[in-house]
C-alpha cells in the first residue's frame, strides 16, 4: 500500500491526534474525481468537504462557508486564496484563515492523505493555525 502525505504550510495537527490508524481515516474521493478545473464535494454521513487540486497539491476544506450559505466546492481557487461564491469572501485554503472580507471566522481544513489513488482525511483532526 503506497501512502503520501501532503504538507499544509503553516498548519499543525491538533495536539494528541498525530497517531493515524487506517481505521481513523475517512475516504473522500478518488484522485480522478478531482482536477484543477473541477473541485469535488465529498459527502460522508452528515459532513461535507470540498477537495481541491492545485498542481500536485491537494487541499481539503469544510464545504460550508463560515460567513453564510456558500458552498466552498463551488468556489474559485486563485493560488492559495479560495473565494466563496456567495459574497466573494476569501480564505487561505492551506490554513482556513480569512484573507478578505466579509469572512472573519476561520474555516476548518484537513490534511489530505493520498493512499492507493484516493484522498483520505482524519476527520476528527482538523488542522489548527
Ligand atoms: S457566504 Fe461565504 S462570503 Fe458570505
Amino acid at each position: 500500500m503506497s501512502e503520501m502525505t501532503i504538507d499544509t504550510a503553516g498548519a499543525e495537527p491538533v495536539a494528541g491526534r498525530d497517531a493515524m490508524s487506517s481505521a481513523a481515516l475517512t475516504r473522500l474521493c478518488s484522485l480522478s474525481d478531482v482536477s484543477e478545473d473541477l473541485p469535488y464535494r465529498a459527502e460522508v454521513g452528515d459532513m461535507a468537504w470540498a477537495v481541491f487540486q492545485a498542481g500536485d497539491m491537494y487541499y481539503v476544506i469544510a464545504d460550508q462557508c463560515t460567513h453564510g450559505p456558500g458552498l466552498m466546492s463551488d468556489g474559485y481557487l486563485d493560488g492559495c486564496d479560495l473565494e466563496c461564491p456567495f459574497h466573494q469572501g476569501r480564505f487561505d485554503i492551506r490554513t482556513g484563515v480569512p484573507t478578505s472580507p466579509p469572512c472573519e471566522v476561520p474555516m476548518a481544513v484537513w490534511k489530505p492523505i493520498v493512499r492507493d489513488d484516493a484522498i483520505y482525511i482524519d476527520a476528527s483532526s482538523p488542522l489548527r493555525v
